[in-house]
């Protein structure tokens, strides 16, 4: 489905955006694996956040009905993966999840292979779920997943016990799953999924379990942890956790602030004030608003809310100035992995260069996100290079044009957005790629 984008203007408004998928698949996850009743409300209805839920139903027998019954009102479902851009609902909230779990020791051996859709989330936190049960998981995934790196993954929970193999490095991965020890592990690429793999891995091994990262990536396991009284401890980029069995959650998911990102960016580039209501204020996932304030975009965060200690709030878009290129370092970029789409489209609307250091992590993304950004940003009639792990980004606006994201449902997100601000129309192709991602 392709869309065409005429530049926008300014608005005053308040919206909401669905739920953070981070969250939501850990939460699931931890919901599946708990010994008693979970209630969540505002999972998203994307289709990343449903291929671990109909995983979990596949391991879970005890939380397979309420996980199904979740899945039956998530509208990209019933709508057999259609786009959910054409949805008369609101299209971003899904109905309440309630199961009952019987703890992680309940879980059994799937039938077939669990098939994670798009979502190297999904793939790489049920890796640590399944290396604990001793049966063979077979995870699968769609072409762009296929193509993904496991082995970051796989060597770990090798290491803890679990007999692991990949196809040269990518899915399916084949898991043997058995009794794990903990083990020291210390990451080569800051990693949030793989963090996440070891420390749910960990909560059923002999043992503390312990990572340590070359800079710090997004907290979301450690935080629901901790909320449930597991003995997690953080110390700078180490994290430790020992063998614990929780009980259920209860809690809403706080909405998707790289999801947000995109409204704020089209909020900047059309002078609108916006106000992004209930999102989540963890500062793992904010960092991108400290790289658009320095860019010339201003807003103000308040946190009205705390759920299994995990910040919510709004974000307000103020007026602004023109936009200034800035330069992303290294040292940041796993905090705003995610956002560097939407950050490069505000780049090319600019003025002055914008450089992405050290972004290489972006071509093993859904797809080569650098090579992405760059064929993008010249079909929309901007200047752009992507050379080894950096993008620059030249800056002075865009003509319009049309951009194809190659199935990348941020490369969609983000062209749309760049759009809005094109001297002339746009065309976008393929803007369903979304559909994992609201
Ligand atoms: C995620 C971590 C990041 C991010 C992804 C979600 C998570 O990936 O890009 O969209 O939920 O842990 P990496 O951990 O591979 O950097």
């Amino acid at each position: 489905m392709r869309v065409r984008i005429h530049p926008g203007s300014g608005v005053h408004a308040v919206v909401g955006v669905p739920g953070d998928k981070s969250i939501s698949h850990r939460w699931l996850i931890l919901a599946a694996t708990a010994n008693g009743r979970s209630v969540i409300h505002g999972l998203p209805p994307s289709l990343d956040v449903l291929s671990s839920a109909m995983c979990l139903a596949a391991i879970s027998p005890r939380a397979r009905p309420g996980l199904d019954a979740w899945a039956r009102g998530v509208p990209a479902a019933a709508e057999g993966h259609g786009s959910t851009w054409n949805l008369r609902s609101d299209g971003r909230s899904s109905p309440v999840l309630e199961v009952e779990g019987e703890g992680r020791d309940a879980v059994v051996a799937p039938s077939g292979d669990l098939h994670c859709g798009n979502s190297a989330t999904a793939m790489r936190l049920l890796a640590g779920v399944v290396s604990a049960g001793r049966f063979r998981s077979v995870l699968t995934g769609d072409d762009s997943l296929s193509s993904r790196p496991m082995e970051r993954v796989a060597a770990p929970l090798r290491a803890m016990g679990a007999s692991v193999a990949t196809s040269d490095g990518c899915p399916p991965i084949v898991i043997d799953g058995g009794p794990l020890k903990g083990i020291q592990h210390r990451t080569r690429v800051p990693s949030a999924q793989v963090k996440g793999a070891v420390l749910l891995a960990g909560l059923a091994a002999d043992g503390a379990t312990t990572v340590e990262e070359p800079l710090p990536t997004r907290d979301h396991t450690e935080r629901a942890l901790a909320a449930l009284g597991a003995p997690v401890r953080v110390e700078g980029t180490m994290v430790s956790v020992e063998r614990f069995q929780h009980r259920g959650l209860e809690g809403a998911v706080p909405g998707d602030p790289s999801s947000a990102a995109f409204l704020v960016a089209a909020a900047a580039l059309t002078g609108s004030r916006l106000e992004v209501g209930a999102v989540g204020l963890n500062p793992t996932r904010t960092r991108f608003l400290d790289v658009m304030a320095r860019m010339g975009i201003k807003t103000e965060q308040r946190v009205s809310s705390v759920v299994l200690d995990e910040p919510a709030g709004s974000i307000d878009v103020l007026p602004g100035g023109d936009l200034v290129g800035v330069r992303v370092e290294r040292e940041e970029l796993p905090l705003v992995i995610d956002e560097i789409p939407v950050l490069a489209m505000l780049a090319s609307h600019a003025r002055g260069e914008t450089w992405f250091l050290g972004a290489g992590e972006l071509r093993v993304k859904e797809s080569d996100r650098l090579a992405g950004l760059a064929e993008g940003i010249h079909s929309l009639g901007g200047d752009v290079g992507d050379e080894g792990e950096d993008l620059v980004v030249a800056g002075g606006g865009l003509r319009g044009g049309v951009a194809d994201p190659r199935g990348d449902h941020r490369l969609a997100m983000a062209f749309a957005v760049a759009a809005l601000a094109a001297d002339a129309p746009s065309v976008i192709e393929g803007v369903e790629s979304a559909d994992v991602s609201l």
